[in-house]
């Protein structure tokens, strides 16, 4: 089968991490008679840089045009201690998502038994954790109008809008992948404040007639915060606005060991997004020393949802689970004996080649 992938490496460790990534595809692809096609494109502070917007129509026309897009990551810091700066690396994240209409994105967050040490909670608490956290993605707060400063400069302000329809089919997403698994869905809102969450929770709870295999919980976002670093296994599918999801996934990584291993599939109305779910990570450019696992994770993610090829992204996923207990890892994971990023493709590439 061809596989069309559009490459956006974007900033940071984006290149080294996406290389990664594609030497471990090729390799799934040569054992499994597939036949990659990647077209690149340029995002993020690289693309301000070049073309001077952040996702430029070109790179918009070759997503549009593939069957998957495998994502690095968007940051410069250059940009973060600038208010002023009139385009932000982000944003370009920010109107792909909108332009795909990439409505969820979804983080399944479980833990690596070899790695149960490596959080700072407690292994007993975290030991088989397995849940997916959903995202909205193209609404509230990082959306909403109006946005901006008063004449004066020294007001800002910021809205979160949700219709009831971006309410409904992301609620939906979520009804459905806890059909899929272990039956529970915990809507994760604000609704003792804030009018939106009522509006999900109102939504939400007109929904759970058509889903009565489900037991739904609703849960304010600052207990879940507290309860998903407490009792983690007591979650089974989360879905949230999107910055609540931003949140909550990031602190969600601290259960896996490293931010460096969570990987992340945006869809929606186009075509799908895979992406780790940690940022540029700019002290570590060009270094050779990122962590490759999440994207490597979301081009596993890609070869499930995109292709339909569940076996392959099984693969992938047996390499990497072998490769942790190996200790084939990078200095995130082991900071006295430490593979660079590209020895950790390497090690996946070979235990493909030499295992399928
Ligand atoms: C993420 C990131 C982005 C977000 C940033 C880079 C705009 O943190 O994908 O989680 O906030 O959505
Ligand atoms: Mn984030």
């Amino acid at each position: 089968m061809n596989l069309n992938i559009a490459l956006l490496a974007g900033d940071g460790i984006g290149p080294e991490i996406i290389e990664q990534a594609v030497k471990v595809t090729n390799a799934v692809c040569e054992r499994r008679g597939h036949t990659p096609i990647y077209k690149e494109g340029i995002t993020g502070a690289a693309a301000i840089d070049k073309v001077g917007e952040p996702y430029p129509e070109e790179t918009h026309k070759i997503c549009m045009e593939s069957d998957a897009v495998l994502f690095g990551a968007i940051g410069d810091p250059k940009f973060d201690n600038n208010p002023k700066a009139k385009v932000r690396p982000e944003q370009g994240l920010l109107a792909m998502r909108k332009k795909l209409g990439l409505y969820a994105n979804i983080r399944p967050v479980s833990t690596f038994p070899s790695l149960l040490h490596k959080s700072p909670l407690r292994p007993e608490l975290i030991e088989n954790a397995d849940f997916v956290a959903i995202r909205e993605l193209t609404g509230g707060i990082y959306f909403g109008r109006p946005q901006g400063r008063s004449e004066d400069g020294n007001t800002a302000y910021d809205s979160s809008v949700y219709t009831k329809e971006e309410i409904e089919r992301i609620c939906k997403l979520g009804f459905e992948y806890a059909q899929k698994r272990r039956k529970k869905l915990t809507v994760v809102d604000k609704a003792n404040v804030l009018a939106t969450s009522r509006l999900w929770r109102e939504t939400a709870q007109g929904m759970e007639k058509d889903y009565p295999d489900i037991e739904v919980e609703y849960m304010f976002v600052d207990n879940a915060a507290m309860q998903l670093i407490q009792w983690p296994k007591r979650f089974d599918v989360i879905v949230t606005e999107n910055m609540f999801g931003d949140i909550l996934t990031d602190e969600a990584s601290v259960i896996t060991g490293s931010l460096g291993l969570l990987p992340s599939a945006s869809i929606g109305l186009h075509t799908s997004v895979f992406e780790p779910i940690h940022g540029s990570y700019p002290q570590a450019a060009g270094k050779n020393i990122a962590n490759p696992i999440a994207t490597i994770l979301s081009a596993a993610l890609m070869f499930e949802n995109a292709f339909n090829l569940k076996e392959e992204a099984e693969i992938i996923r047996d390499a990497v689970k072998k490769s942790l207990e190996a200790d084939a890892v990078t200095e995130d994971i082991n900071k006295e004996k430490s593979l660079t990023t590209s020895e950790v493709g390497d090690w996946l590439v070979n235990y493909i080649r030499q295992n399928y």
